[in-house]
């Protein structure tokens, strides 16, 4: 399918004259190594660039897109790569645009409540940059410690917090982006409303890289709240916990700011991985919720009601955290379950299915389903709240590689039949990218997909902006843009 140029001695002569020759990573197969893969486990997935660059403006990615149109060479943004859908995989190899140098906060206004970044800076340091303005930005993916707000915005990141304050798109006011075709143009700007013409402001969030690439960043920001508390709650069994969560919500008439949830597999697997004992010897699942807000005692009140409509639910105790130790504390098995996984086998699939959040219970028992019969482990945690959940396929470690390799396609091809279905879709926060693009017809028709073709088309003429991700792209004559 692909007619795309290979990246030459020469090319990459003209990279450096661009962006600087410390700039370029070329014929550097151990450095070029580190830009093949995010985080997704599978490594079959992975594939290198044939050259890193990192340009430090928006005239240098302008400069690199009208390069690579007239060679007719691929290019893929990346983050910092902490990604789940490959999305920063440049499948074609080519070009890798690293964003990692333009990571400044370029400007905080405290009366416009919004503030201005660059693509690389990581996502956790705009919270401790806008705080002492007694500001607060309000995305929370779980990877905030890492991930870059560039490829948050690419991924319409969701994480822990959406279920109050939405996800990574709500609050993005504005974007400096370059086109696959080298212009640079301004969508939306420190405006809370904006009707004028389409919105491409929100058709570039969540375009996982393939539409443009963003040069800055206008978020809105929100007063800090004051005060919060988190909630753990074991329960003997899933279904009790997935059953209390819309009550919280409905009974308890509040929105908490998480409503995680663990099944117990992944409670098992989080403490040992901790070297700790779970919360109580009858564990089946656990629920950890956070509220916040900012007056003390209309957190208490929530507290109190979440508490009892727990224990109504079912559940084995209550333990609250109000300090922000114990809240770190609580956190943690959550926080670290990606990487915990990994202890029972590394070879495995991290999905992040969603279904309408009442279907949550007719789901589990499907995913009991689906793992005995194919013979996988299949523990289940993730963002309750929201009906978005991280079932993991993970092979058995006496299972033949062989066999997981077949058997894996048949599972998520049940699965994401399921979750459909159940009225879901295949990825609620990490994106299709290549890790899910064969599997993309299963939930979206043959209209829908198509009318996303002619769109790319209308973007990048050429198919040179991270081609191989959400659906196949097909290069046929090039076209000359200036
Ligand atoms: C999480 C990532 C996997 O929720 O999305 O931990
Ligand atoms: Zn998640």
């Amino acid at each position: 399918m692909s007619t795309y140029n290979p990246v030459t001695p020469e090319i990459a002569r003209e990279l450096a004259d661009i962006v600087g020759e410390r700039h370029v990573v070329y014929a550097d197969e151990e450095r070029l190594a580190s830009y093949a893969h995010d985080e997704v486990a599978d490594l079959s997935l992975a594939h290198p660039p044939e050259v890193v660059v990192k340009p430090a403006s928006a005239r240098e990615v302008a400069a690199i897109m009208r390069l690579a149109n007239r060679e007719l060479i691929p290019v893929t943004p990346r983050g910092a790569g902490s990604g789940l859908s490959c999305g920063a995989v440049p499948v074609f190899g080519g070009i890798l645009l690293s964003t990692e140098r333009m990571n400044r906060i370029l400007e905080i206004d405290t009366e416009n409540m919004v503030v201005v970044v660059e693509p690389g800076v990581i996502t956790n340091e705009i919270n401790q940059a806008v705080e002492p303005y007694g500001l607060f930005y309000a995305g929370y993916p779980m990877s905030v410690e890492s991930c870059t707000i560039g490829g948050n915005v690419a991924e319409n990141a969701g994480g822990g917090r959406a279920i109050k304050y939405g996800v990574t798109g709500r609050y993005v006011l504005g974007l400096e982006v370059v086109l696959p075709t080298g212009e640079i143009v301004q969508l939306g700007g420190k405006r809370v409303k904006d009707v004028t013409g389409y919105d491409l402001l929100h058709l570039m969030v969540g375009s996982e890289g393939t539409l443009g690439i963003f040069t800055s960043i206008i978020l809105r920001l929100l007063p800090l709240p004051r005060t919060r508390a988190v909630l753990l709650v074991p329960f003997a069994d899933v279904a009790a916990a997935v059953a209390a969560v819309p009550r919280i919500m409905t009974q308890g008439r509040m929105i908490p700011t998480s409503i995680e949830f663990m099944d117990r597999l992944s409670v098992q697997t989080a403490y040992d991985y901790l070297g700790e004992s779970p919360p109580h010897p009858n564990i089946g699942a656990m629920l950890l919720i956070e509220v916040d807000g900012y007056d003390r005692s209309q957190i208490e009140a929530e507290c109190n009601a979440v508490v009892d409509i727990c224990l109504e639910a079912g559940a084995l105790d209550v333990y609250v955290g109000d300090n922000p130790a114990a809240e770190r504390r609580m956190w943690r098995p959550r926080q670290n379950l990606a990487e915990a996984f990994k202890l029972i086998c590394p070879v495995q699939s991290l999905e992040d299915i969603v279904v309408p959040p009442a279907h949550i219970t007719a789901l589990m028992p499907e995913l009991e389903r689906l793992s005995r019969q194919y013979e996988v482990l299949i523990p289940c945690y993730g963002h309750a709240g929201d009906g978005n959940l991280h079932a993991t396929i993970i092979k058995r470690p006496e299972t033949p590689m062989e066999e997981w390799e077949e058997r894996l396609p048949q599972v998520l091809t049940e699965l994401y039949r399921t979750v459909a279905r159940l009225g879901g879709t295949i990825s609620g926060e990490h994106g299709i990218g290549s890790k899910r693009l064969e599997y993309l017809p299963l939930v979206m028709d043959e209209a829908l997909i198509a009318l996303h073709r002619r769109i790319k088309a209308a973007f990048d003429p050429n198919h040179i902006l991270n081609p191989g991700k959400i659906f196949q792209v097909t290069v046929t004559s090039k076209v000359t843009v200036t």
